[in-house]
């Protein structure tokens, strides 16, 4: 498979030179053979991520959105726009949860996957390629988990004095990183400062994408979560195969994953510049508390000793289990330091979990 998406490669940088390490990435996750062609996300897959922890991620992104919901008025049906959604976890809980509350959803997946947009057919929702294919929001919800950070991005390094762009090319069967002059456009965009030989990355698909949204939601909120800073630089690229970080992501490309944190700051700020309200970056494990995490935990842990208490031991063992894994979704050292950035069209009250896990910490 991804000898296919290596020897594209190879000709498109035959054909024009050193491309850009954005246009590396869609080749290597989007095109055809590439990474996300097949859903690849859960315990049999190469990562996981929150949704796949623990179903209790769901019921507080609920919760969020139930936030939203309010401010908006409660229109029904409910429109909640997902982006990036995978194999459809996440929207299957969410789904479940309104329904059980009697709350009429109007769900749209979109999902640039084949494989992915295949998987969510079987769920009571719509689908969508792309977001440019969803009629306008008004009102609505739009919810992103783990996207941005796998979105195209550009790559420059501070050498000599100036800026350049690292770009892919071709040294003998291997593709290498290229130092190329880099344009203003994009300098402009990469953070100030950096120190001689450092790399930073420019999350140009997170910048394109908030273009489509701030035109397509017309009124509502964009709860976006991801990895990265709230401003400034947001780790370095790596990729993922088979739960292991991988370092050379350019190794046999369409096989691995493909990511780097984004600078969510750099993020709001060009949605303000479009006209949405910024309200805030969070961590994770702020929003999810806010969000009601300690009081399922506290619930769980009661339910574990009910269990224990009527003997039935095998049962609570797996509630100690389920509980045990759930907490990786606010432990700060792991999925808990994903950030979420709030946005919203303007008018519209801060969601009252974001004010109350802003309140912990103004600017996560
Ligand atoms: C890391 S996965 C996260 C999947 C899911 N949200 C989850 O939390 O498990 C990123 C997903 O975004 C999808 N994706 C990437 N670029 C996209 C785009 N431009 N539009 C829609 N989906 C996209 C990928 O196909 C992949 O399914």
């Amino acid at each position: 498979m991804s000898e296919e998406v290596a020897a594209r490669i190879r000709a498109a940088v035959a054909e024009r030179g050193p491309i850009t390490f954005a246009e590396f990435m869609e080749h290597a996750l989007y095109g055809p053979g590439g990474f996300y062609e097949h859903p690849p996300v859960g315990a049999e897959g190469h990562f996981v991520t929150s949704p796949h922890v623990h179903p209790v991620f769901a019921d507080l992104v609920r919760f969020a959105i139930l936030d939203a919901w309010e401010a908006l008025g409660r229109p029904e049906p409910l429109r909640v726009v997902e982006l990036g959604a995978g194999d459809g976890t996440l929207a299957r809980g969410i789904l479940l949860g309104l329904e059980a509350g009697g709350i009429a959803t109007d769900y749209t997946a979109v999902e640039i996957s084949p494989g992915a947009r295949e998987r969510l057919r079987a769920l009571p929702l719509r689908v969508e390629a792309s977001l440019e294919a969803v009629p306008p929001i008004d009102p609505g919800v739009v919810l992103a988990n783990e996207l941005l950070d796998n979105l195209p991005f550009r790559r420059v390094r501070w050498r000599g004095g100036e800026l350049v762009e690292l770009r892919v090319g071709v040294e003998g069967p291997r593709l290498v990183l290229v130092e190329t002059p880099c344009e203003p456009e994009l300098a402009a965009l990469a953070p100030p400062d950096l120190a001689e030989g450092e790399e930073a990355v420019v999350p140009t698909g997170a910048l394109a994408l908030v273009e489509v949204l701030a035109r397509v939601l017309r009124r509502g909120y964009a709860y976006l979560i991801d990895y990265g800073s709230a401003g400034g630089p947001a780790g370095e690229v790596h990729g993922y195969r088979c739960h292991a970080v991988l370092e050379d992501v350019l190794e046999d490309p369409g096989s691995a994953d493909v990511t780097a944190g984004v600078d969510l700051g750099l993020v709001a700020a060009r949605a303000e510049t479009l006209g949405l309200v910024h309200h805030g970056i969070v961590p994770q494990w702020r929003a999810l508390l806010a969000l009601g995490y300690e009081r399922w935990a506290q619930g769980e842990r009661a339910r574990q000793a009910d269990l224990l208490a009527a003997r039935r031991g095998f049962e609570a063992v797996r509630a100690w289990e389920g509980r045990s894994r759930a907490s990786l979704l606010v432990d700060p050292a792991a999925l808990g330091r994903l950030r979420w950035l709030v946005l919203s069209t303007p008018g519209l009250p801060v969601p009252p979990f974001l004010a109350e896990a802003c309140a912990a910490e103004p600017t996560g």
